[in-house]
């Protein structure tokens, strides 16, 4: 089975509209692999302005969060709809920023993968064990109990087309440390094992699982040569053009050896 790839740049709370405007630029002007699914999630104020920067292109465009309530008394949230009724796409849910610095809970991040699954958007669940819990060998028990959370009893045919998994180590994250591909294809292999258990293995071959921590031009071949891993969600090095287009092209370049 082959999984399409699907490489994303997560910016964070980074870039202003003007860099924006030059990386959609950018991204118009380059000739884009058509066998790759390439996305960008923005800081919500660009939300709407990349959305319609990148119309046409075929990118992906998506919230880093958003809120399960449609609407309410919130001050400072956006929901899940309204996310949608501005021509984003896809959002992600659970990243481990949100989870570790916002506190939100595996709970938290079921009700805004429901909803946002609820109003027609498609969702990236992240998962992933911070380094004591490594250390102590939590590994497994950690993300596939976020993965449980994210998605006990979800039809299969949702999850196989409309979710993306994405599996990032606390500890690669904005640090350098990159998980070895070694140790990315063992969870990527668990994580499509439980899918398989739970969901069938058609679902499970069907599911696209992306790495994310530390990944980069020079480190993107070796990762993405690993079975299970099927693409990448990039903090730092999908900031700018040069080094977002060279993990684009991760098919044409050589792995380091
Ligand atoms: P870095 O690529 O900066 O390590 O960030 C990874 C990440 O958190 C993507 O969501």
């Amino acid at each position: 089975m082959t999984r399409r790839p699907f490489i994303a740049g997560n910016w964070k709370m980074h870039l202003d509209r003007r860099s924006i405007a030059d990386f959609c630029a950018s991204i118009k002007d380059a000739d884009l692999p058509g066998d790759v699914t390439v996305g960008v999630f923005p800081p919500f104020v660009y939300l709407a302005e990349t959305v319609d920067a990148l119309a046409g292109t075929g990118v992906v465009v998506g919230a880093q969060t958003c809120r399960p309530e449609e609407k309410g008394a919130f001050t400072g949230e956006v929901a899940a709809v309204q996310v949608k009724d501005v021509g984003a796409t896809h959002v992600i849910v659970g990243h481990s920023e949100r989870r570790h610095v916002m506190g939100e809970t595996d709970a938290d991040v079921r009700a805004r993968l429901d909803a946002a699954l609820g109003c027609g958007l498609d969702v990236v669940l992240c998962l992933g064990e911070t380094l004591d819990e490594r250390k102590a060998e939590r590994t497994s028990d950690v993300v596939l109990g976020q993965l449980a959370a994210g998605t006990k009893g979800l039809d299969g045919e949702t999850l196989a087309s409309r979710v993306t998994l994405a599996y990032e180590p606390v500890w690669a994250i904005g640090t350098g440390l990159t998980a070895t591909p070694e140790q990315a294809q063992e969870v990527h292999a668990l994580v499509r094992g439980r899918l398989a258990e739970d969901f069938g293995d058609g679902v499970a071959q069907r599911v696209v699982v992306q790495y994310g921590g530390s990944v980069k031009p020079a480190n993107v071949a070796d990762l993405m040569s690993c079975p299970d891993v099927d693409g990448a969600l990039v903090g730092g090095a999908s900031l700018a053009w040069d080094s977002f287009s060279a993990l684009i092209a991760f098919e044409r370049q050589e792995a380091p050896q």
